[in-house]
């Protein structure tokens, strides 16, 4: 159990060893909390200040009320004892109301709220100080906080001018005493810093619903970062594992054709099938390192101007043969001293592409390449009347690995990274490239460059 405990410790140690941001969000928690204590604190204390004040002027006011009311009645109990019940009936929080004669030296209650008290000696000696202040001023109250019944009061005196007609007026003096409970405020504030104390439960749960969200996005951001180098590997993998391949790739060709050259007839047919089965794989891995260069940034582009015409010769003359042997017509149709900026090899490769697939999925009849040129554009056009693509998959067809798979194109080989190789090289040298087809009569597709 306690092994237990130290190794969970160790464990969330080193997570926040490892991970300073949940260190920075546990701090920025701290603050928060710590502000909202200390905000909370303030607006209590400002609260019961205003919630005293308030009683304070309220009783004044009482007090004021009464000492000029009263003041040519001292006389006259009776009136006294109405005046006061009136009183505390419309303030029920009052709980002592006297009026308190001092001319001996024992002051003596002479009218109360509560009737035993009348002629009783007032013999709270903590009064004497607060009479003394009243006499002091005699314009206002003064107030104690005092405890009645276990309960926080406050108790105020104030002098009562008594109006000179009155027997005593000369040698004696009046004081009102009032003790006002304030179990009432002190009970809605209690509420309020219940309330408070409730939606500040609410706050601190709710930040650390945060908390916990935003260390599941630190362990997201750790697995990306995981990810990302894995990735890394897989592609270095992959470009090692592809320029391995290529080396007894070219062996196999090369002794595939000495024999093709030297053997008898059912040789030479077999190094066929070998050649063919080789040329494949070299395809595959040579597609396979595009992707990798290209995904990796390590594809290089050497733009430089080119005159179309000359280089669609250069690269697809040797296909008018391979079409002619599946017995297609390939047909160039290029006009002269058309010409872009673009990297040569590339953009050979984007033509070898695009006329192999011509080829590839078109079972008679002709593929062309035409180009052309207005003001801003030039385009290589590559046609063939060959199995077409649907609207539905023109929309996939420049993503990664996609083929169309359907009755025309069963038993064609081929990975389905030709055209998206083709997309990426064209993107990098600022050419777009668009497909217009109808199934079952065939397809366009359509490089446009900006003139240069
Ligand atoms: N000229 C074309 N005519 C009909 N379908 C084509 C043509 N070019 C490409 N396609 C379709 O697009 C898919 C993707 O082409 P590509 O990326 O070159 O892959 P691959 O040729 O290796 O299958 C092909 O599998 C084929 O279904
Ligand atoms: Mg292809």
């Amino acid at each position: 159990m306690y092994n237990r405990f130290i190794e969970n410790f160790r464990r969330g140690f080193n997570r926040l060893k490892n991970n300073p941001q949940l260190i920075y969000t546990l701090v920025v928690a701290c603050i928060i909390f710590l502000a909202f204590i200390f905000i909370a604190s303030r607006f209590v204390s400002i609260a019961l200040d205003a919630q005293d004040r308030l009683v304070n002027v309220r009783i004044g006011s009482i007090q004021d009320a009464f000492s000029v009311l009263a003041s040519d009645k001292i006389n006259d109990p009776l009136f006294l004892e109405q005046k006061i019940n009136a009183l505390v009936a419309i303030n029920p929080t009052i709980k002592t109301f006297q009026v308190i004669r001092i001319d001996t030296a024992q002051p003596t209650i002479i009218a109360s709220f509560d009737p035993q008290e009348i002629n009783q000696k007032s013999n709270d000696l903590s009064n004497n100080l607060l009479f003394t202040l009243a006499h002091s001023d005699p314009s206002r109250s003064f107030t104690a906080e005092d405890v009645v019944s276990g309960e926080r009061a406050y108790k105020t005196v104030r002098f009562m001018q008594t109006a000179s007609s009155t027997a005593f007026a000369s040698s004696s003096q009046v004081i009102i005493l009032t003790k006002e409970s304030l179990s009432a405020a002190d009970k809605s504030i209690n509420d309020s810093i219940r309330t408070s104390i409730l939606i500040f439960i609410g706050i601190i749960v709710l930040i650390m619903y945060l908390f916990f969200r935003h260390s599941r996005i630190i362990d997201y951001t750790v697995l990306y970062k995981k990810l990302k180098e894995v990735d890394t590997l897989k592609d270095d993998f992959i470009s090692m594992a592809s320029h391995e391949l290529r080396t007894p790739l070219t062996l196999i060709r090369g002794y595939a054709e000495s024999i093709r050259e030297e053997g008898n007839e059912q040789t030479k047919k077999y190094s066929l099938i070998i050649d063919d089965a080789a040329r494949q794989l070299d395809g595959l891995v040579a597609d396979i390192l595009d992707v990798s260069r290209i995904e990796q940034g390590r594809m290089n582009f050497t733009l430089q101007e080119l005159d179309l015409a000359c280089t669609i010769h250069k690269y697809i003359d040797r296909y008018i043969s391979t079409a002619a042997d599946k017995g297609l017509v390939l047909s160039l149709d290029l006009p002269e001293g058309v010409s872009v900026k673009a990297d040569e090899t590339r953009l050979g490769q984007v033509l070898v592409n695009l006329v192999g697939n011509a080829i590839k999925y078109t079972k008679q009849g002709n593929v062309s390449v035409t180009l052309s040129r207005d003001q801003f554009h030039a385009q290589i056009r590559v046609s063939d009347s060959g199995i077409g693509i649907s609207a539905e998959e023109q929309k996939n067809l420049f993503q990664k690995f996609y083929r169309v798979k359907n009755k025309d194109t069963e038993g064609i080989s081929g990975t389905g990274l030709g055209l998206w190789i083709t997309a990426e090289i064209l993107r990098k040298m600022n050419a777009t490239i668009t497909v217009e087809s109808i199934q079952g009569k065939g397809t366009d597709f359509i490089v446009t460059f900006k003139s240069s």
